[in-house]
């Protein structure tokens, strides 16, 4: 077998990296949502890349561009991760994990090396939940779990993921087509940037994943009475924004009383008839909440619809809580486990078991087959943040070493 160059690799990786950033509705900062036509041209300069290093180019009914190296047995390895983007991202979630797959594909393909399974590497690109309140729907078809209720779902400008679907070019009857049958994938792996400080803080370029952390998904929408902010006495008010806040701060202080347990954010406010003069008649947030533990984390989701309920009767507010995601924790596979940690000691590194608190398409590729995780540190463990950074030599190594996996896995 040839040398391995790892620094060449994560010198192309960043290469590819930076090239595929430039994909973007918006001149200053990344956005690429589902089913946008940005996804259309990332998916294309994917297609490409897998073209050149030898791999078999398809695509499925969702946009998944698929690259295909065959083995000699029916098995394949399926290796993947996103090419959507959250609001102003970083460049690394997510492409890290298809462009290391390309080149650890690559690295066979150039070669003509065959193993005993084929290699299917996936940039799939509804990962990150940017466009649909439900999410991960490339990978659920891919693991043969699309609802296709999920159709109806429609995004901020009332369009419906069948509409999407159909405006991509796309037939939505082709979407159980997409699915692998559970005798065809043997595993699925990704890599892909921590997102935390971990590794960072352990000076070690990479870990192996044990977990992803379950998810809930709770859209909150409090209804009041809109007024005129000069004119309705402060006692006569029944302002949904101050019942966010309030719902806002629950969530933290319910969070703050796990100790570490479960993580709560609301990142995301809707105030329709937003204005400085006027009291906020509707409003909606969503509490994204994550926990290792899924009995945490259901526990804090009935503490808060218990205290929400209280805030919105206090207030004369109106209140809809609904769950729009309800992921459990999902175990990495122990044998991928081991192999990915044999392929970190034979670079010199210390194999670390570290959980995911990120969401990933391993999450609906687990309802297929095992799956299994590798991250590469970044920079202050900064992520969804333009300042996201690995570096080369990590990436490099994180390639070097899905290579090694590669090179050990048996289906
Ligand atoms: C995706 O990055 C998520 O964890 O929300
Ligand atoms: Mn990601
Ligand atoms: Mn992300």
């Amino acid at each position: 077998m040839a040398e391995l160059d790892a620094g060449a690799l994560g010198a192309r990786a960043e290469h590819m990296i930076k090239t595929l950033a430039s994909i973007s509705a918006e001149p200053n900062r990344l956005v690429r949502t589902f089913l946008s036509p940005q996804h259309r041209d990332a998916a294309d300069l994917i297609s490409k890349w897998m073209d050149e290093f030898g791999l078999d180019v398809s695509e499925d009914a969702l946009g998944t561009v698929r690259g295909h190296w065959g083995g000699s047995g029916k098995k394949r390895l399926l290796i993947g991760s996103h090419i959507d983007t959250v609001i102003d991202a970083g460049m690394f979630d997510g492409p890290f994990g298809v462009i290391g797959g390309i080149l650890a594909a690559g690295h066979f393909a150039k070669a003509g090396r065959k193993m005993p399974f084929g290699i299917d590497v996936l940039a799939f690109a509804d990962e990150e939940g940017a466009r649909y309140p439900v999410t991960l729907h490339s990978s659920l078809a891919a693991a043969g779990a699309f609802t296709i209720t999920s159709l109806e779902v429609a995004d901020a400008d009332g369009v419906t993921l069948r509409e999407a679907i159909t405006r991509f070019g796309k037939n939505v009857d082709d979407i159980p087509a997409a699915a692998y049958s559970r005798e065809e994938a043997a595993a699925y792996v990704e890599v892909h940037i921590e997102q935390g400080p971990v590794l960072e803080h352990r000076n070690q370029p990479l870990g192996v994943v044990s977990s992803i952390a379950g998810q809930t998904h709770l859209n909150v929408e409090l209804l009041g009475e809109a007024g005129h902010a000069g004119t309705v006495p402060m006692l006569l008010r029944r302002d949904a924004l101050a019942g966010a806040a309030e719902a806002i701060l629950l969530a933290e202080r319910l969070a703050r009383d796990t100790r570490g347990e479960v993580v709560a954010t609301v990142g995301h406010l809707n105030i329709p008839a937003a204005a400085s003069n006027v009291i906020a008649g509707n409003v909606a947030l969503i509490v994204d909440i994550r926990s290792g533990s899924d009995q945490a984390r259901l526990q804090f989701v009935e503490r808060f619809k218990a205290e929400i309920r209280a805030i919105a009767e206090k207030r004369h507010l109106g209140l809809l809580v609904t769950t729009t995601r309800d992921v459990a924790m999902t175990p990495c596979d122990p044998v991928l486990q081991d192999g990915f940690a044999a392929s970190v000691t034979a670079l010199g590194g210390l194999p670390l078991r570290l959980a995911s608190g990120a969401g990933h398409d391993g999450t609906a590729m687990a309802k297929l087959c095992p799956i299994g995780m590798l991250f590469v540190r970044c920079r202050g463990g900064i992520s969804h943040n333009p300042a996201e950074y690995a570096s080369p030599a990590d990436m490099g190594m994180a390639i070097a070493a899905l290579i090694k996996f590669i090179e050990g896995f048996k289906p």
